[in-house]
């Protein structure tokens, strides 16, 4: 089975790479990705000498670069994570998150139409079904949730799904979607609301919630987001969709006091700041599908999970200092200056 992952270079991607690596020593696994801002090659560096694994630098929108490498690789399954995923960044500048995450989409389908795979797998978000509002906890996102997004970042989420929905009911492409709620663990990249507020706790900087910081994510640990897609590509409907989320719906404000506990910082760092333009108030994920079909149930409690990234943080400082020391610096001033 060779199997091309997209965007591997990033923290799900990565994440999933090496989860594929371990579990299939069979398999091989090239990552295609075109190493931007939010792309390291250092998290590779584990598997990099792995004679089954091989990293590519290319662009998903580089048609001709994406088509050799179909010709040379002849691949199985397409896992496509590769994007551009941070809501703020989009608010700045859409342009770039049209390119990516639709043409690009488009043009990894045009790959698997050109040369035939058995699956091409569409990593997508609950972003896509907007927001549930804070005073309704009895409203979950089922797969039949309407599309009704907000920001620049899901509406071009979305904009792939129903092209990647599209490409199966016209072209008869095997496709499946997953629709994860938000992730976190090792190589989160800095930009971030855990990873931003332990490196900012770590330096005594202030953290800087967003609004009142009422506002509800429903986090999974990445590892058990990583088994759902792996599930889905090798037992999945083909045409589905699949929701992912653990039920595990945290306000940023608690997620915050809680990063301060465990390093022992004041909470006295936390400094409310303007708020996100079409701030999303509530994700919450139905998974009864993926549990009922696949039998997928989450293995890792926020609790320990939290546990395990803060020690991570603390333990990788190599990794995360090269991040905030360069063109990450400019960024963070543009836009938490002033806010
Ligand atoms: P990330 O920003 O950490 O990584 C994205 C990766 O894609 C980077 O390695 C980057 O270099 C690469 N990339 C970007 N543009 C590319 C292009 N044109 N060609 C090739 N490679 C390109 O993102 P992430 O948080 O790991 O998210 C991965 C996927 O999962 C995205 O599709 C995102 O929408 C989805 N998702 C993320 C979350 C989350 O909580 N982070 C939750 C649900 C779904
Ligand atoms: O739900 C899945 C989505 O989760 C993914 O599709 C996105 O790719 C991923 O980035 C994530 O989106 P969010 O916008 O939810 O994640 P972020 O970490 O940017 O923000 C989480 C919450 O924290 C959100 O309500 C905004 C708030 N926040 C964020 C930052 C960076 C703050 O209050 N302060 C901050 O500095």
């Amino acid at each position: 089975m060779t199997i091309i992952v997209t965007g591997g270079a990033g923290f799900i991607g990565s994440n999933f790479v090496f989860h594929m690596l371990n579990k299939y020593p069979d398999y091989r696994i090239i990552c295609l990705d075109k190493l931007t801002y939010a792309g390291n090659l250092s998290t590779l560096a584990p598997v990099m000498d792995n004679p089954n694994f091989r990293f590519v630098k290319e662009d998903i929108c580089d048609r001709e670069a994406v088509y050799k490498l179909f010709e040379e690789e002849k691949p199985d399954v397409v896992v496509n994570f590769a994007a551009e995923s941070h809501v703020d960044r989009s608010i700045e500048n859409p342009e770039v998150f049209l390119q990516t995450n639709i043409l690009g989409t488009a043009t990894l389908m045009d790959a698997c139409r050109k040369y035939g795979i058995t699956r091409y797998h569409q990593v997508s978000t609950d972003e896509v079904y907007g927001d549930l509002p804070l005073d309704r906890p009895d409203l979950f996102f089922t797969e039949e949730t309407p599309i009704h997004t907000s920001s620049p970042y899901s509406s071009s989420k979305a904009g792939a799904d129903l092209l990647v929905l599209a490409y199966h009911r016209t072209y008869g492409l095997p496709v499946t979607i997953s629709r994860c709620s938000n992730n976190y663990g090792p190589y989160h990249f800095p930009e971030k609301l855990i990873p931003l507020m332990v490196i900012n706790a770590l330096h005594d900087k202030p953290l800087p919630v967003y609004g009142t910081g009422e506002n509800v994510r429903d986090w999974l640990y990445v590892e058990d987001h990583c088994k759902a897609i792996d599930l889905i590509i090798h037992k999945g409907t083909v045409g589905e969709v699949y929701n992912i989320g653990g039920h595990n719906e945290m306000t940023n404000i608690d997620i915050v006091k809680i990063i301060c506990k465990e390093l022992g910082k004041p909470e006295s760092l936390i400094t409310h700041v303007g708020d996100r333009k079409g701030h999303d108030q509530r994700y919450a994920i139905d998974p009864t599908k993926i549990h009922n079909e696949l039998g997928w149930l989450p293995e890792t409690m926020f609790k320990d999970g939290i546990k395990k990234t803060i020690q991570w943080y603390l333990d990788n400082q190599d990794w995360w200092e090269p991040i905030i020391s360069g063109e990450y610096q400019n960024y963070y001033d543009k836009m938490y200056s002033n806010r």
